[in-house]
C-alpha cells in the first residue's frame, strides 16, 4: 500500500479535482433537522482483492420541507434506483461530497450501489486495510464521518435506523463481523471460496456507530448476567499472537458492566459485546454498538509486555467505550457540536471508574496532571475554542482535550455542587427522558437540574473559551476572630468571542490551625460573580487556607501564600491529591521565574525531604507522584511570551538534580526497601513498581555510584515490563555505558511485538540528550511505519518531549516534513501532530521567526482541510 495512492484520491467523475484551500465553516446556530428519516438500512458489502461492491438499501420518510441530501466521499456510483425504478440522471445532482434528490416523495426506498477501495484507502476512515500479509484485514472507522466514504448517506448523528448488514468475503477472512445479533452465516451458492454472514442491529443508530470487521482473527470468550437478567456473550478479538494478551481487557469489560449497573443504573442491552483489536488506528478506540474497534495500544495487555500505566489505561479505555453505551450510543449527539456531551459525561465516568481501581487521590492527580499539561495550553493559545465549538470546517479538529478533558471537569463541577444523590437523580431524569434520542448539552443541563436550577448555570463553561484564573487573599481580624477571603475571578477574551462572563466556580476550601494542623471549618465556596468575599466566623487564630481541594474547578489559582504555608499544607493536607498539588504550586513558583514567580527552592527542598521518606513506606505511589516535577512542555504552557527553551530546561533539570541531592541520604534505603517482587497486578505492587523507578532515576542523578549497577540488575532480572522498561529508559536518559548494549537486547528480545517495539522508539525519541540525527534514523529504520499512527507517534510525538530540539531549524525541519508527508496520506493524523505546534508564538526570538516561516511553507503546500484549518488557526489567519 502506497501512502500517495489515496481514497481520497479516486476522483468522482462530477467532483471538481481542485484541493479545498477555502474550506467552508459551518455552525452551530444553523442547525436544521434532516428533511428525511432513515428507518431501515440495508447493507451488503462484498470484498473483492482488488475492491468492495457496497449495495445500500434506504427506506426513508419525508419530515420536512426541502431535498433529500446524501453525503459520499470517495465513492464510485455505480447504480440508483428509486422506489423500484432507475433514477433518470437529471432528478439527482452530485456536487463535492454530496448527492442531493430534489423532489423525492414522502415515502422513498432508494437502492444504490456502490464500488470502494478500502485496499488503498491510508486515511483509516470508512472501510480500511490494517496489517499486512496474513494479518490483512479490513476494519471501519465511521466517527465522526466516515460512514460516508462507505455508502451514500445522511451522515448525521441525529438520523438513527436499524441496520442489517451483510458481508461477504473470501475465506481467507473466516471473521466476519458487524453490529447486533448474527442471524445468518454460510457459504456463497456456487462459489465455494466465498462465505457470507448477516448481522442485524435492532437498536436504532446513527451511522457514527456502524462497525464491520473482515478479518483472520482468534477470539477471547467469556459471559457476563446483567442486573436484568440478561445473559450476554463478551468476545474480544486479536491475531492470534495477540490472543494472550486480552485477558486485562476482558476483565475490565466485565468490571465495567457491573461498575455502570451499580454507579448509575444502567445495564447491557444486546446479548453480545465484541471488542476488536487492530494495529493500524488514528485514536485509542470507539465505541460502535456492540463492536467497539480498538487500537491494539488500547486494548492488549501483557506483564511482560506491558507498562503498568499503559496497563491501566486498557482498563480505563474499555470502560470508556463501554460507557459510551448508555452516554452516546443510547442517548446520542442532535449535531457533531455537542460532541462534548457524550465524551465529557464518558470521561467522567470512566475517572469515575478509575479512582475506584486504585487510590482516588493518584487517579485525580494523573487526570489533573493531563488537563493542566495539555487542556490549559490549549486554551491558551490559538486553537483555543469552546467546549462545545460553535463553528468548525473539519470535525475531526474538535477532538481535542477541551471537549474531553475540560468537558469531563464540566460534569464533575455538577456533579460535586448537587452531591451524590442528586446528582443520580439527574443522571437519572436524563436517561428517562431522552433515552432513543440525539440530543444537545441544553438537555443535558435540563435533566441535570431537576433538583436545583442553579446548574442551568453551568452553561456559560459550555459556551466559554479560555481557562478561568481565580485569585484571592485572606484577612484575618483577630477582635472579632472573622476570616475574610476575597476571590476574584478572570478569563481571557479569546478573538472572536464575547467578552467573558464570570463563571460558576465551586471552590472547595478548608482552613487549617496553624498549630494542630487540624481542620477547623470546610466549606465549597461558590464564586460565580466577578469578585466575592467570604466570611468565616469564631476562627480563633488566622488558620492556613487550603483552597481549590481535589482541584474542585479547573481554573488557575492566583493566592496570595507564602512558600511556608504551602509547605504547611504538604505536610498537614489529608488528602494526598491536595498534597500533590502544593508541590506542585511550589516547583511552579520556583521554575517560573521571570513569569512572575518568586520563590527559591529551599522551602520545596527542606518540605520534600521531610514527607518524602515517611511517605514512601505508607503510600508508595503518592510519595512517586509527590516527586512530579513538571515537562518542559508542560511548564511551557505556562509561558506567554518569550518562551526560552534552553532556559527552561537547564532551570528544570538544576531543580532535578537538587532534589536528588537534597535527599541523596535516602535513595539507597529506599530503592532496597522497594525490592524486586514476583509480578502482581495489585494498586500496591504497581506503586512499589513505580516508586522504584524514580528513585533509580533519583540516585543516578544524584551519581550515587552503585546506581549504575541497579539499573542493569533491574533490567536483567526483570519480573514485568514496568522494571524492564524503567531500568532501560534511565540507562538512555544518563547515558551509560551500557545503554547501546541493552537498546540492543530489548530490541532483539521483542522485535515480533509492534508495541513494544514502539516503546524502543520511543524511549530514544524523547531522549534527553536526542539529536536531530537519531531522529532522522529512527524514522529510515526498516520497521519505521508511515501506515501505522502508533509508529509514528512513538517517535514524533516522543520527539515533541524535547522543545530545545523540537523548536530548531532542523527539529521543525523533520517535524514539519512528517506532516506534509501524511497530510494526504492520513490528514486526522496529520492535523493532531500539527496542532502540538501551536504555540510557537509565545517563543522568544530567533526561534519564533523561524518557526513562522516554516509554518508558513506548510501553509502553501497543506492540501486536506483538516490541515489547512488547523494551520489557519496556529498561524492566526
Ligand atoms: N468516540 C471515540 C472515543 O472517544 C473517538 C473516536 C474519534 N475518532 C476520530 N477519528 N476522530 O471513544
Ligand atoms: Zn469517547
Amino acid at each position: 500500500m502506497s501512502a500517495t495512492e489515496t481514497a481520497a484520491q479516486i476522483i468522482n467523475p462530477d467532483m471538481p479535482d481542485v484541493p479545498p484551500h477555502a474550506p467552508s465553516k459551518i455552525h452551530l446556530k444553523d442547525y436544521k433537522p434532516s428533511s428525511f428519516d432513515v428507518e431501515t438500512v440495508d447493507l451488503d458489502i462484498k470484498l473483492f482483492d482488488e475492491h468492495a461492491i457496497v449495495d445500500s438499501t434506504l427506506v426513508m420518510q419525508r419530515q420536512t420541507e426541502g431535498d433529500l441530501v446524501l453525503y459520499g466521499e470517495a465513492l464510485e456510483l455505480m447504480s440508483i434506483k428509486l422506489n423500484d425504478e432507475p433514477l433518470a440522471r437529471n432528478r439527482y445532482t452530485q456536487s463535492e461530497g454530496t448527492l442531493t434528490i430534489t423532489d423525492a416523495p414522502e415515502n422513498t426506498k432508494l437502492q444504490l450501489q456502490v464500488r470502494i477501495h478500502p485496499h488503498t484507502n491510508t486515511a483509516l476512515e470508512g472501510l480500511y486495510i490494517a496489517g499486512s500479509g496474513d494479518d490483512t484485514m479490513f476494519v471501519t472507522q465511521c466517527e465522526p464521518e466516515g460512514f460516508r466514504k462507505i455508502i451514500f448517506y445522511p451522515d448525521r448523528p441525529d438520523v438513527l435506523a436499524v441496520f442489517t448488514t451483510r458481508l461477504e468475503a473470501d475465506k481467507r477472512f473466516p471473521t466476519l463481523l458487524s453490529n447486533g445479533n448474527l442471524l445468518e452465516a454460510g457459504e456463497v451458492a456456487d462459489v465455494p471460496e466465498r462465505h457470507y454472514a448477516i448481522w442485524q442491529d435492532p437498536t436504532n443508530k446513527p451511522s457514527y456507530l456502524f462497525a464491520c470487521v473482515i478479518a483472520d482473527l482468534d477470539v477471547l470468550t467469556d459471559s457476563y448476567t446483567t442486573s436484568e437478567g440478561r445473559d450476554v456473550l463478551l468476545e474480544v478479538y486479536a491475531k492470534s499472537a495477540d490472543i494472550d494478551k486480552c485477558a486485562v481487557g476482558m476483565q475490565a469489560l466485565k468490571d465495567s458492566m457491573q461498575w455502570d449497573e451499580v454507579n448509575y443504573g444502567r445495564a447491557y442491552d444486546l446479548d453480545r459485546y465484541m471488542i476488536v483489536a487492530v494495529s493500524q488506528f488514528n485514536m485509542g478506540a470507539m465505541e460502535n454498538k456492540g463492536l467497539n474497534i480498538f487500537n491494539t495500544a488500547c486494548v492488549l495487555s501483557s506483564p511482560e509486555t506491558t507498562t503498568d500505566s499503559r496497563s491501566f489505561s486498557v482498563k480505563s479505555i474499555i470502560a470508556h467505550e463501554y460507557f459510551h453505551n448508555w452516554t452516546g450510543n443510547r442517548i446520542t449527539c442532535r449535531d457533531w457540536f455537542q460532541l462534548c456531551l457524550k465524551e465529557g459525561f464518558t470521561v467522567y465516568r470512566d475517572q469515575s471508574f478509575s479512582a475506584d481501581q486504585q487510590s482516588s487521590a493518584v487517579q485525580r492527580i494523573d487526570d489533573v496532571a493531563t488537563l493542566r499539561a495539555h487542556q490549559f495550553a490549549e486554551d491558551a493559545g490559538p486553537l483555543a475554542h469552546p467546549v462545545r465549538p460553535e463553528s468548525f470546517v473539519e470535525i475531526n479538529n474538535f477532538y481535542t482535550t477541551t471537549v474531553y478533558e475540560k468537558g469531563a471537569e464540566i460534569v464533575r463541577m455538577i456533579a460535586n455542587t448537587l452531591g451524590p444523590d442528586n446528582f443520580r437523580k439527574g443522571t437519572d431524569e436524563y436517561f428517562r427522558r431522552y433515552d432513543g434520542q440525539a440530543v444537545t448539552v441544553e438537555d443535558f443541563l435540563s435533566a441535570l437540574s431537576i433538583t436545583d436550577s442553579k446548574i442551568e448555570d453551568f452553561i456559560d463553561w459550555y459556551r466559554q473559551p479560555g481557562t478561568p484564573v481565580v485569585s484571592g487573599h485572606q484577612d484575618y481580624d483577630s477582635a472579632t476572630q472573622t476570616l475574610t477571603i476575597t476571590l476574584s475571578q478572570q478569563t481571557r477574551q479569546v478573538a472572536g468571542f464575547d467578552v467573558p462572563k464570570p463563571l460558576p466556580i465551586p471552590v472547595a476550601t478548608a482552613l487549617f490551625d496553624k498549630d494542630s494542623g487540624a481542620i477547623v471549618a470546610e466549606r465549597m465556596l461558590l464564586l460565580d460573580q466577578a469578585t466575592q468575599t467570604f466570611t468565616f466566623e469564631n476562627v480563633v487564630s488566622e488558620p492556613v487556607v487550603s483552597l481549590l481541594r481535589d482541584f474542585s474547578a479547573p481554573v488557575q489559582l492566583n493566592y496570595d501564600y507564602q512558600d511556608e504555608d504551602l509547605a504547611f499544607l504538604l505536610k498537614y493536607e489529608n488528602n494526598g491529591f491536595n498534597r500533590w498539588q502544593v508541590t506542585q504550586m511550589l516547583v511552579n513558583r520556583i521554575l517560573l521565574q521571570g513569569q512572575g514567580a518568586k520563590s527559591s527552592p529551599e522551602v520545596y527542598l527542606q518540605a520534600m525531604a521531610q514527607t518524602l521518606p515517611e511517605l514512601a513506606a505508607i503510600d508508595a505511589m503518592l510519595a512517586a507522584r509527590l516527586l512530579d516535577i513538571p515537562s518542559a512542555p508542560e511548564l511551557a504552557s505556562a509561558i506567554h511570551k518569550d518562551y526560552d527553551p534552553e532556559l527552561i530546561k537547564a532551570q528544570r533539570e538544576g531543580l532535578y538534580q537538587q532534589l536528588a541531592e537534597a535527599l541523596k541520604d535516602h535513595w539507597a534505603m529506599l530503592y532496597k526497601q522497594l525490592p524486586m517482587q514476583d509480578y502482581e497486578d495489585s494498586a500496591a505492587a504497581r506503586g512499589t513498581r513505580a516508586l522504584r523507578n524514580v528513585v533509580l532515576d533519583m540516585a543516578l542523578t544524584a551519581n550515587i555510584a552503585d546506581a549504575a549497577e541497579w539499573a542493569q540488575q533491574q533490567y536483567d532480572n526483570a519480573s514485568c515490563m514496568t522494571e524492564r522498561f524503567g531500568a532501560l529508559k534511565v540507562m538512555v536518559n544518563h547515558q551509560l555505558a551500557n545503554a547501546d548494549e541493552y537498546l540492543t537486547d530489548f530490541y532483539k528480545r521483542f522485535q515480533h511485538d509492534d508495541l513494544v517495539i514502539d516503546l524502543w522508539f520511543s524511549v530514544q525519541a524523547s531522549a534527553d540528550m536526542v539529536t536531530p540525527d537519531t531522529i532522522k534514523s529512527l524514522l529510515a529504520h526498516n520497521d519505521f511505519d508511515w501506515n501505522t499512527p502508533n509508529r509514528v507517534r512513538s517517535v514524533i510525538s516522543a520527539f515533541t518531549s524535547q522543545p530545545t530540539v523540537l523548536w530548531t531549524q532542523e527539529g521543525l525541519d523533520i517535524y514539519i516534513a512528517v506532516i506534509k508527508k501524511l497530510d494526504d496520506a492520513n490528514p486526522v493524523l496529520a492535523s493532531r501532530l500539527l496542532q502540538v505546534l501551536a504555540r510557537w508564538n509565545t517563543l522568544a526570538e530567533p526561534r519564533r521567526q523561524m518557526a513562522h516561516e516554516q509554518l508558513l511553507e506548510l501553509q502553501k503546500q497543506a492540501t486536506s482541510k483538516h490541515v489547512i484549518e488547523s494551520l489557519n488557526s496556529v498561524l492566526g489567519s
